[in-house]
């Protein structure tokens, strides 16, 4: 292993001390990774907070077999060590990384081909908030859901971290895309961001608005993180041969449907969860990023809608937000 400045053999790290509320994450002194080949260990600035996390420390999210038990899915900072086989990045290059966990801490180790450089003119508490939603996001519109040019995407959350990088990604391939969110405050921000329709959907029947505003067609894709009863109502708004990506199921996973939709507007219903796949998966999603993507991050053509920052010592408090539900875009932890 190669390593620039002395590694300290402890770290700081915010566990979950038992299943629960926010109050469970507590901080505790932890040895700092030991970086394996094919593997960096990077001193961590930030780390960005995700609803799996929140899922995670309510102990019905647990990590995959072999992943840090310390919550977090991301984090930016700069390359502290090198395991063996390492040729692309050299010790304090500025980073930001796909985590298989473990991100709440002062380091992390990760595969090398779950990082990537910081976007340019970008902070760590920025490039922070950026690689779990843009990795799922790329993902499941694009790769799994096949958005083009064009289309219409409907894209349920819409100023969530996942929604409003959807948003503003699909904005940028050239689709039309239409948003749920629950507030006017919270459209607002979603129309800002690019979508040409911003439905609240404590107000008006979202399929009722987009059959509306695509002149009867409905959506050629729809990024769904809701599930339950959204289930039925997503074949009902969904366009012939349209794609419907599911990629959380915050209300409920059991759903009663009209399975004849599927049959007679040619539907698919896909779904996939980022974190157990494979590195090499995640490799050649960070590669097609870094390609596509990374060049309007650095022109600020699409960026990460930063909600709040909270010190590394209070993540409660920025679970406590996001329970809350009432923030747009991303909360991050500032590690220092
Ligand atoms: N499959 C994957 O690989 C993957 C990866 C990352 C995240 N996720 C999932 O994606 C979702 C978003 O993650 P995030 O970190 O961006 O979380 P977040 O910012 O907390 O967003 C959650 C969003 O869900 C909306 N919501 C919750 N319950 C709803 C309901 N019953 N009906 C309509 N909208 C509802 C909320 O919108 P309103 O306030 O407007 O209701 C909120 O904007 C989470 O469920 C997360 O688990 C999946």
């Amino acid at each position: 292993m190669a390593s620039g400045q002395k590694i300290p053999a402890r770290m700081t790290a915010i566990a979950i001390s038992a299943p629960g509320g926010p109050r469970v994450l507590k901080p505790e002194m932890r040895d700092v990774p030991q970086p394996g080949p094919g593997e960096i260990l990077i001193k961590v600035h930030a780390a960005g907070v995700n609803r799996p996390d929140v899922q995670q420390r309510k102990g019905v999210y647990p990590p995959p077999p072999g992943a840090s038990d310390l919550p977090g899915l991301e984090a930016s900072g700069e390359v502290a060590a090198l395991g063996d086989d390492i040729s692309r990045w050299r010790i304090g290059d500025r980073v930001c990384a796909l985590t298989p966990g473990g991100g709440y801490a002062e380091y992390v180790k990760v595969h090398a081909g779950s990082v990537l450089p910081l976007p340019a003119g970008f902070t760590h508490t920025e490039a922070a908030a950026v690689p779990e939603n843009y990795f799922t996001v790329w993902h499941n519109m694009f790769e799994r859901g096949g958005l083009k040019k064009g289309e219409t995407l409907l894209v349920h959350g819409g100023s969530s971290g996942i929604g409003t990088t959807a948003i503003q990604l699909a904005a940028a391939f050239g689709a039309y895309v239409i948003t749920t969110a629950g507030s006017k405050e919270k459209c607002d921000a979603c129309l800002r961001l690019g979508a040409d329709r911003a439905i609240n959907y404590r107000e008006e029947d979202f399929v009722a608005a987009v059959k509306e505003a695509t002149g009867g067609k409905g959506a050629n894709v729809i990024l769904d993180m809701v599930g339950g009863d959204y289930v039925a109502r997503n074949y009902e708004a969904a366009a012939v041969e349209g794609r419907i990506v599911q990629i959380a199921l915050q209300a409920g996973a059991v759903a009663s449907a009209d399975f004849s939709k599927i049959m007679v507007k040619r539907l698919t219903h896909t779904g996939s969860t980022l974190r157990p796949r494979t590195v090499e998966f995640k490799a050649a999603i960070a590669a097609a990023l870094e390609a596509q993507v990374w060049p309007l991050l650095g022109t600020r053509k699409v960026a990460p809608v930063m909600d709040m920052i909270f010190p590394l010592s209070e993540a409660w408090r920025a679970h406590e937000r996001m329970e809350e539900g009432e923030h747009i875009g991303k909360i991050v932890l500032d590690v220092g």
